[in-house]
């Protein structure tokens, strides 16, 4: 097991993932550019660790234990020195990744992994960044990175086998799932599927056919009840081939092919509406704190679930 770890960039899956390896029994150092990013990071780790405590899934003291493993440094030497496993999650600009992956180069073991958790670049564009490809490799984690368990893991054609290999255990470690893709494709798998059907979301809402509330009911009440344990291939087995042939065959000629996103979105876009982040989007919110109660009513129950899958078969 890899003893200490390092995770650059404490934003928001920056501070989630160095809280997996605290809680996971690593060493592990946070590393940003500014100190008080650094304090928000902890903050916010905290915040995390005391919903955990509010579910039982840890002790208080185990809380301070998490809390004691994590160092941070905005001294970049400092943060990577003897750490076998760095992941990456800085903002998603190749500039910042590329500058940061040539200091990284100067200073790192000859066999330390080099994560990045980038969400829009290909690996083919990342490893155009690098002296050494091998041991560079794509961990895409999913927000809230401490609770959501998917990590898809991109190689490109030069990372060795043995890479590979550690990443995958040092996610199984940190109680992820890993996804090793065979071959890198733009959005990767979970993307391109959540992107189809919010696609379709989109234009179900645009035409009338119902209300936000009701369509997302009509997901979380139907398909996504059944998703958080059989995926979409396994429940086309279930219901029979012969069943999804029809449907595949009657409904794909009148999905939504929309390749621009419609003019609705477009224009809450433009005015600022973007959704929690800013107070309102698809959905009306009354203030900060009503988002803050919905933000918190959504972990739990992210923490819930985790602990009905893990008591699972
Ligand atoms: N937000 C998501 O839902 C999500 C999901 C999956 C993957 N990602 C990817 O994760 C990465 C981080 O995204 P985020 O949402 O956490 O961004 P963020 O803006 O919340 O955090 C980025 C952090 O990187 C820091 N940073 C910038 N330049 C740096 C440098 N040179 N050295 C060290 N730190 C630096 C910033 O100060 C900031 O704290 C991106 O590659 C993004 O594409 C994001």
């Amino acid at each position: 097991m890899v003893e200490k770890v390092t995770v650059l960039g404490a934003g928001t899956m920056g501070h989630g993932i160095v809280q997996l390896y605290a809680q996971a029994g690593y060493d592990v150092f946070m590393y940003d550019i500014k100190d008080e990013f650094l304090e928000k990071a902890l903050t916010r780790i905290s915040h995390n660790l005391d919903m955990l405590i509010q579910e039982n899934a840890i002790t208080a003291s185990e809380k301070e234990s998490i809390l004691e493993r994590i160092s941070i440094s905005t001294d970049l030497k400092e943060a990577v020195s003897g750490a076998r496993f760095i992941t990456e999650a800085v903002s998603e600009n190749l500039t910042i990744k590329f500058d940061l992956f040539k200091q990284l180069e100067e200073i790192i073991e000859e066999d330390t992994i080099i994560a990045s958790n980038t969400s829009t670049f290909s690996i083919q564009q990342l490893s155009e960044g690098v002296q050494k490809t091998d041991r560079l490799i794509i961990t895409h984690f999913f927000n809230p990175a401490h609770l959501v368990p998917l990590v898809e893991v991109v190689k490109s054609p030069g990372t060795s086998q043995d890479i590979i290999d550690r990443t995958v255990e040092v996610l199984k470690n940190i109680g992820k799932k890993p996804v090793v893709l065979k071959k890198d494709i733009p959005g990767l798998i979970a993307n391109r599927l959540q992107a189809a059907l919010v696609r379709e979301a989109f234009y179900l809402l645009d035409n009338g056919i119902a209300d936000a509330e009701d369509i997302d009911l009509a997901v979380t009440a139907g398909p996504g009840f059944r998703w958080a344990f059989i995926g979409p291939l396994e429940t086309a087995d279930f219901g029979g081939l012969d069943i999804w042939k029809s449907v595949v065959e009657n409904l794909a000629p009148v999905l939504s092919k929309e390749e621009k996103i419609p003019p609705f979105v477009e224009q809450k876009v433009q005015s600022g509406n973007l959704g929690t982040k800013t107070g309102n989007g698809l959905f009306t919110y009354a203030g900060n704190e009503e988002i803050q109660r919905k933000i918190t009513e959504r972990d739990e129950n992210f923490i819930r679930l985790s602990n009905i899958k893990n008591n699972s078969k």
